[in-house]
């Protein structure tokens, strides 16, 4: 039989030419995967068994959830040590480069949200990464000023960024790091060195976009040896990479955005058969941004995270503050009335989202008036009805001065990973962070990671209808995002972090999950197994193979477009209370782990 990822993959090798979203629609995400053939720590099997039978994973001090077991046992080392959030954080990341490249890594961008708790204070940290300093507005555009293939511009050098992850890792330990920064390494190096054993997910994801990744030599000798896909179980030996964090681990986040790393990254994307623009000199001038947190009052509590140039908090948030009036804990999540509500409160976010979210270092955008009170209950009137909505335009909302934007076009599929991290201390951390699609340009540097393709979360097109598009293509912009890294917090504390992977889906994933634990009291590892229903476009999505799908009738009723397809949200969240619950998403092959 065939398997669903190929199924997938073939939908992938047909979608190389429409940049309409409807491509994107049409465009699977990252699919689920419910195996482990790999065998773990025996604390990682428990957790795996938890997660199974649908259990929250149960501690008293401290809790890391991420997508892969080692990447969480790493963090749990470093926080079973007295190690911060922080500290875990940067571990996390360094085994989930290696163990789950396609999703993030060194040469890729996160953002992440931190709560203090000797502060009380919520920081958020812009690690996203940047587009070349010769970068041009019509870069994805051919000669006649049309937008090229979408995987045309995502595979080769053209749509490397430059990275953000190293220098975000390095500015987290700087401002909330207590352990030794080198030694945060050691189980990445390990691994890297000594051979780790492919999962059963890589090595599906590798099989199946076989014919991307053997366009670049240094990407297809290490995941196609011999033109052959590694199989799951295969060990998998990365020297370079473990070199790499040798050099990170003593030199800091400078030995990758200078000197040899950097030369090597630049030639990588230069030396592409489609070249880029990355220069040592943007590799040299990379800051990580700390922006200020967006937080949205729902049902008591604030929930917070990142601003522009993520569009998520501001999304997420609208969705939430729109639903305000609505009463969905009576209604509940086995009513059509619930979804019709959910769904088009989904819609008008995503309007706005579409109209004005972008790197508001380079375009003026309304975000305090996105989600000013009276402009969300102004707007949720149009909820006062009993069917879809017949048309979803974007508000006006209030703004110091006014700017005509046309609708943005970016297409994006979801790769991308979640963190969540609560430390003994009880700072809580949560960081999305990607490479953006699976397996990123499909450049690999002789360094022993994976380079981005966060540039094709511009806008192809620059202008529409003689309007400019606000997430269009500048210099040294950063990329609109969809990634939500959230903690949500209650009389001035954290009470749930959680985040997930899933393109422009993350927003609806989160904001059905937040909804879940606070309004249908389900615990964490219900909420983010609960079945999907997603709206961002106009289209419904409905998770197949789930009771989402029951809806179907009922919603096209209404009015609404409806599809089902697979949902792969890679949702991990930590609930904090008496205890601390953390769940991983069922649909991928993470663990929570605490003590
Ligand atoms: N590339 C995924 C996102 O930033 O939303």
């Amino acid at each position: 039989m065939q398997s669903k990822i190929s199924v997938i993959s073939a939908a992938l090798l047909f979608a190389t030419t429409a940049v309409a979203q409807e491509t994107a629609d049409a465009v699977a995400p990252e699919a689920a995967t419910s195996n482990q053939a790999v065998a773990y720590s025996q604390a990682a099997q428990d957790a795996l068994d938890k997660k199974a039978a649908g259990q929250p994973v149960t501690a008293d001090n401290w809790m890391v959830a991420a997508a892969n077991p080692l990447a969480v046992e790493a963090g749990a080392r470093v926080l079973r040590e007295g190690g911060s959030a922080a500290d875990a954080m940067v571990a996390v990341q360094a085994v989930l480069g290696l163990v789950e490249p396609q999703s993030s890594g060194l040469g890729g961008g996160a953002f992440l949200v931190w709560y203090d708790a000797e502060s009380g204070e919520i920081t958020t940290l812009d690690g996203r990464e940047t587009a070349p300093l010769t970068a041009t507005p019509q870069m994805f555009q051919d000669e006649n000023g049309e937008p090229m293939g979408f995987f045309d511009a995502v595979v080769g050098g053209l749509s490397v960024g430059t990275p953000g992850t190293p220098a975000l890792m390095e500015e987290a330990h700087r401002r909330w790091g207590r352990s030794n920064w080198g030694s945060l390494f050691d189980e990445a190096i390990t691994h890297a060195d000594d051979g780790f054993a492919t999962s059963a997910r890589l090595a599906e994801l590798v099989a199946n976009d076989a014919e991307r990744l053997a366009t670049s030599p240094q990407t297809a000798a290490y995941f196609l040896p011999d033109g052959e896909p590694i199989a799951e179980g295969t060990t998998l030996i990365n020297k370079p990479y473990a070199a790499t964090l040798r050099a990170l681990a003593t030199d800091g986040a400078d030995a990758f955005y200078k000197g040899r790393i950097a030369e090597n990254t630049v030639a990588t994307v230069r030396n592409a058969t489609t070249p880029g623009a990355l220069s040592t000199v943007d590799l040299a001038l990379y800051r990580v941004v700390e922006r200020d947190p967006v937080c949205v009052e729902y049902r008591e509590h604030d929930v917070c995270g990142m601003g522009p140039p993520s569009s998520g908090a501001l999304t997420v948030g609208q969705i939430l503050g729109l639903l305000r009036g609505s009463d969905l804990a009576t209604l509940g999540p086995d009513n059509a009335e619930t979804w019709r509500l959910i769904g088009d409160a989904s819609r008008l976010a995503f309007a706005d989202r579409g109209r004005y979210m972008a790197d508001s270092d380079y375009v003026p955008m309304p975000t305090e008036g996105l989600v000013a009170d009276d402009y969300l209950s102004e707007r949720a009137t149009m909820l006062e009805t009993d069917a879809a909505l017949e048309t979803v335009e974007p508000g006006s909302p209030e703004w110091d001065h006014a700017m005509l934007w046309a609708d943005d076009q970016a297409i994006e599929l979801p790769s991308t990973s979640h963190i969540s991290i609560v430390d003994s201390d009880g700072n809580a951390l949560s960081m999305t962070t990607t490479i953006e699609n699976g397996f990123g340009s499909r450049l690999m540097t002789p360094d022993g990671f994976l380079l981005n393709n966060e540039l094709t979360d511009f806008s192809f097109r620059t202008h529409s209808d003689g309007y400019p598009i606000a997430n269009r293509i500048e210099p040294g912009k950063r990329p609109r995002s969809s990634m939500s890294p959230t903690i949500v917090m209650q009389d001035g504390k954290p009470v749930l972090v959680i985040g997930s992977p899933g393109g422009s889906r993350i927003i609806g994933y989160v904001a059905q999950a937040i909804i879940a634990h606070l309004d249908w009291g389900m615990d964490v590892q219900q909420a983010v197994a609960m079945p999907h229903l997603v709206n961002r476009f106009g289209k419904y999505d409905l998770e197949a193979e789930t009771t989402a799908a029951d809806f179907e009738t009922t919603l096209t009723e209404m009015g609404f477009e409806v599809g089902v397809r697979d949902l792969n949200s890679g949702l991990h969240a930590i609930a904090i209370g008496e205890t601390l619950e953390g769940a991983a998403d069922p649909r991928r092959e993470g663990i929570a782990l605490g003590e």
